[in-house]
């Protein structure tokens, strides 16, 4: 008696162990090219162009995105994608074009990305003229996405 209620729990066990779902495949960060922010107008209220070509390596799907944001708007706001199933976000405006907080989302509510343009990468040359200020990021972005 007391054997077998052993080994059930052993047999008990190892199906909990084997019933544990696998990992869930990791989602690859978006992969997004030709990152460009400037200001390209002297005349208040100061105003920054912002975008990307965007490929989601999870769906091949490919895009571009790109906000048109002047100081004094809200400064949460979400743009479409072309491809409308992905949004650009801004969460505080663009105040700083050397460093601002930017993400993108599924339209699905599906994981998304957030992150900061700053640094090294984010190469920025402001001038007297119009545009006042460009930045690009050298290279591809790597936008982790999580839930
Ligand atoms: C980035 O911009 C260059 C020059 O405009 C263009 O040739 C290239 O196709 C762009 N890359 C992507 C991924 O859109
Ligand atoms: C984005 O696209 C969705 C779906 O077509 C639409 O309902 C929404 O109004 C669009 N948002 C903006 C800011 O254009």
């Amino acid at each position: 008696m007391k054997f077998t209620s052993i080994s059930t729990l052993v047999l008990a066990a190892a199906s909990t162990t084997m019933a544990v779902p696998r990992r869930i495949r990791d989602l690859k960060p978006l992969e997004l090219a030709n990152i460009s922010a400037s200001i390209p107008f002297t005349t208040m209220p100061t105003t920054t162009i912002f975008g990307f070509s965007l490929k989601d390596p999870n769906t091949n799907i490919e895009t571009k995105c790109s906000s048109y944001w002047s100081a004094g708007q809200a400064g949460s706001k979400s743009y479409n994608c072309t491809d409308k199933s992905y949004q650009l976000k801004l969460f505080n405006g663009i105040y700083n074009i050397e460093e601002f907080d930017f993400g993108v989302a599924r339209a699905d509510g599906s994981p998304s990305g957030r992150s900061t343009l700053k640094g090294e990468s984010w190469k920025c040359t402001k001038g007297d003229q119009e545009p006042l200020e460009n930045c690009h990021w050298d290279g591809i972005f790597h936008l982790d996405i999580a839930k």
